[in-house]
């Protein structure tokens, strides 16, 4: 038992819940069947690592031809949550793939599961991967926060001193974060091609730059007169964290989890007012331990 008072499984590695669309059942039952098209685009992040962020820039930019990213009004993310234009893969693949996946070409989808859990025709068909990773001190204070207010499920609250513990030794769902993260950054070394791997962190530093590097990685660079008109701002400014809250300030993101509890606080280093100098020297030297002779930094 780990987080939340919930069953925790392992599998190749990493931790999984039971009995919800993102747990253990649904991951080993992708693993054969899903069908990847090799124009997919998968998002894969540790929960609170900027998850709701990189789906509004890819789906942004991906699809700014159809949808012009200076429309006050029209633009989907002007309307509905990141993660309704951007589903997790795990849920469409529950629901048969519905209308969202018949609508957008190329298909783009978010996932929590680490590379070596991916179903395999992901890896067959050659998709470009995208992931994003965050300070894991930012990471554990986001996610026990938005933890205790899930209400989706019976579940145990946790103290911050519990989700701390939990954290440290890796009994998170997708966890452990080190090896999360290691995995990812290896394969972009090995594979530039195949993933881009970003940080949080760099993404808050140089959005419209993120922004670029983005395009250019999925194969739709910007052209000079679009960087001349200014859509990389415009995309950068629709993404924010400021317009994509105002957004959602009401209704559900699906049972128990509104669509608001995405947007939080949206900075760097806000861990700081919630964890001590003793749990702050821990992470620190885990992730240093982890880390060592990898460039990547927060
Ligand atoms: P905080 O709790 O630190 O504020 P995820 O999307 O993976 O669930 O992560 C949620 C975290 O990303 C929350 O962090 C949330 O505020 C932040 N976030 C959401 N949208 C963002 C945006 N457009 N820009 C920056 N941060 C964003």
């Amino acid at each position: 038992r780990g987080w939340m008072g919930e069953n925790l499984y392992m599998y190749r590695g990493y931790w999984f819940t039971s009995k919800t669309a993102f747990a253990i059942e649904t991951t080993i039952a992708m693993q054969n069947t899903f069908q990847a098209h090799s124009t997919d685009i998968y998002l894969i992040t540790q929960p609170k690592a900027g998850t709701t962020w990189i789906k509004a820039l890819v789906f942004a930019t991906v699809n700014r031809f159809k949808y012009k990213t200076n429309s006050l009004l029209t633009h989907p993310l002007r309307t509905f949550n990141p993660h309704k234009c951007v589903p997790f893969v795990e849920l469409e693949f529950l629901s048969n793939f519905p209308t969202y996946t018949n609508q957008h070409q190329p298909r783009i989808f978010g996932t929590h599961k680490p590379y070596t859990v991916l179903p395999q025709s992901i890896h067959d068909a050659g998709c470009r991967l995208v992931y994003v990773c965050r300070n894991p001190k930012d990471i554990l204070v986001s996610w026990f926060l938005f933890a205790n207010k899930m209400s989706d499920r019976p579940r145990v609250q946790m103290t911050l001193d519990e989700m701390f513990e939990v954290y440290t030794k890796g009994l998170m769902p997708y966890g452990p974060y080190w090896d999360h993260v290691k995995e990812h950054y290896k394969v972009s070394l090995e594979q530039p091609t195949r993933i881009l791997f970003l940080t949080y962190e760099e993404m808050k530093r140089d959005t419209p730059n993120t922004v670029k590097r983005l395009a250019e990685f999925l194969g739709c660079p910007f052209s000079k007169e679009e960087e001349a008109k200014g859509v990389v701002e415009e995309i950068t400014a629709l993404c924010s964290f400021e317009t994509l809250k105002e957004v959602n300030q009401l209704g559900n993101y699906r049972d128990g989890v509104t669509n608001e509890s995405f947007f939080r606080e949206g900075k760097v280093g806000g861990w700081s007012k919630y964890l001590t100098a003793e749990m702050s020297q821990t992470l620190d030297d885990i992730t240093n331990e982890n880390f060592k002779g990898l460039d990547i930094s927060f």
